[in-house]
């Protein structure tokens, strides 16, 4: 499948019942041929109805996190787990998760990243592992199918609890320094 017809086939999307409740399915956004995947859990409020990832305040503080490592929405891409908000923010169910992933799998595969990003405890246990324990784990490096792997706080966790936020710094700081080791144009448009 090439972009246009997985967009077009995910922006149609029946695999859960989420798309009975959805105002916009959210794809995803950023550069297509990045180097650097971040991958988050699933759209909110303000996603759901702008069509865009990482646009409410959780998104705000993403875009300080990212600028501290000379990132921008224009050298990474940025996805989330599940493509459609889960009502009233709840947590997405094992079916939703199991379905959605479809989307991500492809999305991924077209991508061909050097690097994944977990946003999270949710997006770590689906992608890197799942007993993924992100208070401890967080900032280490997993390699998977030769893809490097690694997982920051949910930006919205360090809303809820800024006192992790210097080792989410760290944490990027680490992600900066893999970056320009093994990746080509992240760093040189
Ligand atoms: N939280 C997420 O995990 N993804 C978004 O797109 C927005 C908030």
């Amino acid at each position: 499948m090439d972009w246009a017809s997985l967009k077009e086939s995910c922006n149609n999307c029946k695999r859960c019942a989420l798309w009975e409740t959805r105002t916009n399915v959210v794809f995803g956004a950023g550069n297509e041929k990045a180097e650097v995947l971040f991958i988050g859990e699933g759209p909110g409020e303000q996603e759901d109805l702008s069509g865009q990832p990482f646009v409410g305040r959780a998104g705000k503080l993403l875009d300080d996190m990212l600028s501290i490592i000379d990132l921008d929405r224009t050298n990474i891409y940025i996805a989330n787990m599940v493509k459609c908000r889960p009502p009233h923010n709840r947590d997405p169910l094992g079916i939703e998760k199991d379905e959605c992933i479809t989307w991500l799998r492809e999305q991924t595969r077209l991508i061909n990243p050097k690097i994944i990003v977990c946003l999270g405890r949710i997006s770590a246990m689906a992608i890197i592992r799942e007993d993924f324990k992100i208070s401890v784990e967080h900032g280490q490096w997993t390699e998977k199918n030769g893809i490097k792997m690694t997982a920051l706080y949910h930006p919205a966790a360090l809303l809820r609890d800024p006192r992790r936020k210097p080792e989410t710094f760290d944490d990027l700081k680490e992600i900066q320094r893999v970056i320009k080791e093994i990746c080509e144009h992240t760093y040189n448009k």
